[in-house]
Formats: structure tokens, sequence, C-alpha cells
């Protein structure tokens, strides 16, 4: 169990309406940081107010990228109580994440209960509108100075906390999504897996191309073959074809995220016919031109669910339910929104109340 010490802080922020929120730019008062020494481990864990922090520019998180993040949210349910979603699978992919980026693990229980003062502590910013949360982001950067390529020996942990609404500005609505042919997100033996900036460095490219065409986001085909779909900017993706939902397998080049996860769990308790497999681009194209595509869907934490409505591969245009979302989509969407802010009771542990 961590000790942690607290500073509060003396200026405290007007809080944001809940109204307009958007992704990722409001913080809160207070974070949570914590050292780590090789020999020591880790140590110092401390909430303190939310703050600029000082590096050494030879930090080798700036130049080698070795680095980690997480994200997760906190809801408020109409009592007041304040909830997690399934903190434990985030808190164990940190630790994949970490042990393929060469990071020490972190105490799975003490991550937990660092989450769990900082939301407590700042509960008052979580918002409470329809899709608002607070997006809970831990990260951990290698900090020794120095330019030679290895894994650090010092690395820092924080926490900050991000009252949000939508990620995409569509928010329910359907997204239109490019599918990219040039650039690749990763390959297998690579981080793909992995929840580290250099994934997402690289897909910023493709981004800025699909949003040049109209579009809001990329969806990534194998970086060896480039035929079989692999995940959707942020995003995990699903596809329902002649009544079967299916999702690219994790084969290593993709994030096993816990809203994928959900979704795969919810269906089959739903009896809904779901497989997790290899899924290629032609075999979505063929399904829309024999109008067996029925709906499309990506899913994260951040986005939640976000309904496809067009996809371009190469100057084909196809349009999924007539861009609107699938009963399915919406579904899933209102069940996972539901057991997230206490509204739908919640049948398989998946909720962690803080208290
Ligand atoms: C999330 O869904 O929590 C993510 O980490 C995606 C992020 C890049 C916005």
């Amino acid at each position: 169990m961590l000790d942690i010490k607290y500073e509060m802080n003396k200026e405290l922020k007007e809080k944001c309406s809940s109204s307009n929120l958007g992704f990722g730019t409001n913080f809160t008062d207070h974070m949570f940081i914590m050292d780590y020494k090789e020999g020591k481990g880790w140590y110092d864990p401390r909430i303190v107010p939310y703050q600029p922090i000082s590096l050494d520019p030879s930090a080798m998180v700036f130049h080698y990228g070795q680095e980690m993040f997480e994200g997760m949210k906190a809801y408020k349910t109409e009592e007041d109580r304040v909830l997690l979603f399934r903190p434990d699978k985030n808190i164990h992919r940190t630790n994949i994440t970490n042990d393929r980026l060469c990071i020490p693990k972190i105490n799975e229980e003490d991550m937990l209960q660092a989450i769990k003062e900082l939301v407590n502590l700042e509960k008052d910013w979580i918002p409470d509108a329809p899709g608002t949360s607070l997006y809970i982001r831990p990260f951990i950067i290698a900090t020794d100075p120095f330019l030679g390529v290895r894994a650090s020996s010092t690395y820092m942990f924080m926490i900050i906390l991000c009252p949000v609404g939508a990620y995409y500005k569509e928010g329910i609505n359907p997204v239109k999504i490019w599918v990219e042919t040039e650039y690749v997100r990763a390959v297998k033996g690579g981080i793909g897996f992995a929840k580290t900036g250099g994934n997402y460095a690289a897909s910023i490219k493709a981004q800025m191309k699909a949003k040049e065409r109209g579009y809001s986001q990329v969806l990534w085909l194998d970086g060896v073959e480039r035929k079989y779909i692999e995940e959707v900017g942020t995003m995990n993706v699903f596809f329902k074809i002649n009544g079967e939902v299916i999702t690219p397998s994790l084969e290593g080049s993709i994030l096993a995220g816990v809203t994928r996860d959900s979704v795969i769990e919810l269906l089959k308790k739903w009896n809904i016919p779901v497989s997790e497999r290899k899924l290629s681009v032609e075999e979505v194209y063929d399904a829309a031109e024999k109008g067996l595509l029925e709906e499309a869907f990506g899913t994260g934490t951040a986005a939640v669910i976000s309904p496809i409505g067009e996809l371009n591969y190469e100057g084909r245009i196809i349009n999924i339910n007539n861009g609107e979302i699938g009963e399915i989509s919406q579904k899933i969407y209102d069940t996972i929104t539901g057991i997230q802010t206490g509204k739908i009771e919640d049948n398989s542990d998946w909720t962690v109340e803080i208290k």
C-alpha cells in the first residue's frame, strides 16, 4: 500500500461547464507523481497541484520515446456515486506495455490506489451531462539525462485528469473513415499492441492525409500484405456482416482494447454471433456489394462506440447503414454507457466504486 503525501493546491480553478467539454483540453487541480530509480524501486508517491514538470533536455523520453500511457474514465451516477470501469484491465495492460518498453513494472494494487485517491480528491470535477466523464491519463516517462540508446534507470509515473465530452466532434453520429494503403501503423513483433506514444506518432501523417480529404479517421491495414483490417485511429473496429459481428484478432500489432473486450463479452451474452479473426478489406467490400454489410463501429475508452457511416478504399466509397447508427451499435453504446454511469445493473463486476 502506498503512503501518498498530499500537497493541496491553494488556487483552485473554476470547474468547466458540462456542455461543450470536448476532449483533452481542461485539467483538474491536482496530479499524482511517483519516481523510480534502479535499485530503489518506485518511491515518493505524492498528490500535488497540477503543474508543469521540469526535465533535463537530454531526458531519454524526448529522444527515443521510452514512455507509456493509459486511458480510462471515472463516471458520476445519478446518486452521486463515482465509478471506474474495469480499471484492472487498464492497470494490467500498463504492465504489458511496460514489459515491451523495458519500463519497470508497477504494483497493480498501488496503481489502483493512486487512481482512486486522486479521483476521489477531484470528484467535483466529474461532469454529469450525458456522454461526459472524467478522463484519467496515467503515464510513465524515461528521465535519465543521457543520449545513448538503452533503457533509462530513472522514470516518473504521473496521473492527470481531464473532464471530457465526446472524442469525435460527430459524437455518437457516424464518422467517415479513410482506408490507408500508403502508410502502416505497426507490424507483428513491433510495438503495435503496446500503449505507447510511438504508435500514435506514426499515425499522424496518415490521419492528416485523411482529414485533408474530409475523413475523420484512418482504417489501418496490416503492414505486411496491406490486406487485413487492423484498427481505426484511436479505436478497435467491428463489422457486422450477415448477422455475424467480426473484429480483427489480436495478433501483436493492434491494441487489446478494454471496450473491445467488453463489446465481445456483451455480444456473447446476447447470443449474437461474434468472432475475432482475420478480416480483409475485400471481404468487407464484397459484403457491401452483396448487401450483407449491416453495421461498422469503432470502440475505445476515449471514443466509446463510434459508428462508421462511410469507408473510402482507393476511391471506392461505400455507405454503411445509410450513414446512420446501426441497431447493435446503439444497443452496445446504451448498455456500456448505462453500466458505466450506474443506470444499468452491472452483472459482470465491471464497475469499481470509489468511496
Ligand atoms: C483512449 O481511448 O483512451 C486512448 O488512449 C486513445 C487516445 C489516443 C485518445
